[in-house]
């Protein structure tokens, strides 16, 4: 059993470990998680799923990988948030201004805000006493590792994990060292007709992301992995799904850039692919040897995807005008009824003029409202 202070190993049902964060349970803490997370998955088959429409709706636009994720976020983190952080983590909140208000009561824009601190962050926070004592802390650890579980599953879903795979134009890039400095953000940068599995498919185009290192409070130092783009030459590329290694091993506990699925044109050199953070915890330290990589489900130069041209609104047939129905609201209050009107055989010309100079017809907005053509529907009506 891990001491307070440790980082802790969790084994996935692949037999592969991850970090579970900054080690702050105690072992009664952690016991108690145990069997507290053990009854909530007595009936938890279908926990995860969205509860009403509106929750429905608000996944529009999210790519399949995000929704995911969103479902998650929705069912289980934002009751969290909403309940525990929404003093300060709202936008008009202290910690909500920047970039923190998940706790936002539109579900949307606090997933949106969510992401970017990204989950394990979020975690790390939760169950850090130093942060605001009384309300994160280790009595958060039962409700992080069940939210953990489905964060890590939506991850794992064939939406994330797949998601934008045509299986012949993944591509996987060489490790390059990191070399980040505390603080400041370094640019790697891969040629990706040298630096790829794929060599000389990509025309000339660059990857480029940012790595700088951090270590939050009560936190393992973290490389924190942000603004991944790609750089075209002559033509555009299909970019999609990007997965991070670092040291040769595939990040899978936040999912953050596998919702990527955009067409980059032709001579593009500034377009970030995602707003997202990824944040790789490094419990044993880091190096000067440690190495960073990606992957793309899918990359590969194609031409523009064919604007589909918008079905032109159809124009409503004209509706004949109806002067019998025009004189009946405009006129045939003070000129009778159409049959009876004192106005029968009037022209055009001859209602014009008399509106242009009948002061009782200059004063009257209806009147006033009519079209020449309207107009001339009365005058045919008169005839
Ligand atoms: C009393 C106000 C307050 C409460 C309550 C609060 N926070 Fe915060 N939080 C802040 C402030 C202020 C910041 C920004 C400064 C910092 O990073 O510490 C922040 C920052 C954070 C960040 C980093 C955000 C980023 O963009 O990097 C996370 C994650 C976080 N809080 C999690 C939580 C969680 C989870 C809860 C509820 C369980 C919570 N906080 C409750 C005030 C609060
Ligand atoms: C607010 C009352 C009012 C309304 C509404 C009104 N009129 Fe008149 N109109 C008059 C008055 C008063 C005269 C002058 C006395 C007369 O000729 O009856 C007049 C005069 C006319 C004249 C010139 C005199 C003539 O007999 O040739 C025409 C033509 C006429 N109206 C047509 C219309 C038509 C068509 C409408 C509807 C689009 C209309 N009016 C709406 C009050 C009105």
């Amino acid at each position: 059993m891990a001491k307070r202070g440790e980082n802790r190993k969790t084994t996935r049902d692949d037999g592969t470990t991850y970090d579970r964060g900054p080690g702050w349970p105690s072992i009664t803490a952690l016991t108690l998680a145990m069997a507290v997370t053990a009854v909530f998955f007595n009936n938890c088959s279908n926990e995860f799923l969205l509860r009403n429409a509106s929750d429905e709706a608000s996944l529009a636009g999210l790519s399949v990988c995000e929704a995911e994720q969103a479902k998650v976020f929705y069912s289980s983190i934002h009751p969290f948030t909403s309940n525990k952080c929404a003093s300060c983590h709202v936008p008009t909140g202290p910690a909500g201004a920047s970039s923190a208000g998940f706790a936002d009561k539109d579900k949307r824009a606090a997933f949106n805000a969510f992401l970017l601190p990204g989950f394990e962050k979020f975690k790390a926070y939760s169950l850090n006493p130093g942060h605001v004592n009384g309300i994160t802390g280790p009595e958060n650890l039962a409700a992080m590792d069940r939210v953990e579980v489905a964060w890590v599953a939506a991850g794992n879903s064939v939406g994330c994990k797949d998601a934008g795979d045509s299986g012949e134009f993944r591509t996987k890039l060489v490790d390059k060292p990191i070399g980040a400095t505390t603080g400041t953000a370094k640019v790697i940068q891969f040629n990706l007709d040298n630096d790829s599995d794929r060599q000389g498919e990509f025309g000339g185009a660059t990857f480029e992301i940012s790595i700088a290192q951090n270590t939050p409070v009560g936190g393992a130092v973290t490389y924190y992995i942000t603004r991944p783009n790609v750089k075209t030459a002559a033509q555009g590329m299909e970019v999609k799904a990007i997965s991070v290694y670092i040291n040769g091993q595939k990040y899978i506990e936040g999912t953050t850039f596998l919702g990527i699925d955009r067409y980059v044109p032709a001579a593009t050199t500034n377009l970030i692919l995602s707003n997202a953070t990824v944040l790789k915890q490094m419990p044993a330290g880091v190096s000067p040897n440690d190495t960073i990589a990606v992957s793309f489900n899918h990359l590969r130069l194609a031409d523009p995807p064919p604007v589909t041209e918008p079905t032109p609104t159809p124009t409503p047939p004209a509706t004949p005008l109806n002067g019998a129905l025009l004189y009946a609201n405009a006129c045939a209050g003070c000129h009778g009824s159409l049959a009876a009107s004192t106005k029968r055989g009037r022209t055009a010309q001859q209602i014009l003029t008399a509106r242009m100079t009948v002061p009782s017809m200059m004063d009257n907005a209806a009147v006033q409202a009519l079209s020449a053509a309207e107009i001339g529907a009365i005058a045919d009506a008169l005839r």
